[in-house]
């Protein structure tokens, strides 16, 4: 069922939960996703990359993704990640996302903020000010579409500065914050090494809830601390990659002797997918 983002996230936190976001770079994924979310009685949500968005069938699966999602027995929202493009972003809308992370996270702070005014003043002037604009401050490192691997830091760089939090969040109007607190989009070479003195600081200084990318690699024991830090959204993408792609690698040879059989293998695929979307939402679920 359709739903606003910060609503569910918020309703999420009140409950001492967070909500798993998902990379769906296909229609098998996402039918997995909502499966899974519908299984647990959870909502989810299912991002698009930006890459995605910007092909003219990329908006069609997001078109696809709308009807998914508004269908579905749970609250579902539809995401477009990491946007920097307007023109990416008011396409995406206007096929169906009903947010979007507009991210000016490689730009200069000032620069940072107009790009989030802008997107705001461009969706209000379409008559879309309902979209929910998540922000972000501070840079991750790691590809968000291919992972080879980040070195764990002991200081690393583009940390949130938690003193720009209450001037960022109130200049932009976000409703919602990714933060860098030693988080990577893709693999960590090494254990992951959360700063969660820093998120304590992020979180005592807004209200709005914050976000968690790269969650992949993380362990789970990590994970289930984080919305006692107001952290109500959570981001995967190469776990799940990972998973489907060796079980794809492994299956593919007998299913090609069998026949051919695409079908048989597809449902592995949504196998890989559903399980790993299953065990996100249990973890973060209170
Ligand atoms: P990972 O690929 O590291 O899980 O990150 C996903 C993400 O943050 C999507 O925005």
């Amino acid at each position: 069922m359709r739903t606003q983002l910060d609503t569910l996230v918020t309703g999420a936190l009140q409950h001492g939960s967070a909500v798993p976001a998902f990379t769906c770079y296909d229609f098998t994924t996402a039918l997995a996703v909502v499966a899974a979310a519908e299984e647990s009685g959870r909502g989810a949500i299912l991002l698009v990359a930006p890459k995605t968005a910007a092909t003219p069938n990329g908006l069609r699966l997001i078109t696809a993704l709308r009807g998914l999602a508004d269908a579905a027995g749970v609250p579902i929202a539809v995401q477009l990640d990491h946007a920097a493009d307007p023109q990416v972003i008011t396409d995406a809308v206007s096929a169906g996302a009903d947010s979007v992370l507009v991210d000016g996270s490689s730009l200069p702070y000032e620069d940072n903020i107009a790009l989030v005014q802008g997107v705001r003043a461009a969706l209000a002037a379409q008559g879309r000010a309902d979209v929910v604009i998540e922000a972000e401050l501070g840079g991750l490192a790691g590809d968000e579409d291919r992972a080879f691997g980040t070195d764990v830091a002991e200081e690393p760089a583009g940390l949130t500065d938690s003193a720009q939090v209450e001037d960022f969040v109130s200049r932009t109007g976000a409703q919602l914050l990714a933060v860098a607190v030693g988080n990577v989009h893709g693999k960590y070479k090494g254990e992951p090494r959360l700063r969660w003195e820093v998120l304590q600081d992020i979180a005592v200084r807004t209200r709005i809830p914050l976000v968690l990318h790269g969650a992949s690699g993380i362990p789970a024991e990590e994970l289930v601390k984080a919305a006692a830090m107001n952290v109500g959204k959570v981001n995967f993408n190469t776990e799940l990659r990972t998973g489907v792609l060796a079980l794809l690698e492994e299956q593919t040879t007998a299913h090609r002797a069998d026949g051919e059989n695409l079908q048989a293998l597809l449902g592995h695929w949504d196998a890989s997918a559903r399980t790993f979307a299953a065990t996100a939402l249990a973890t973060l679920s209170r």
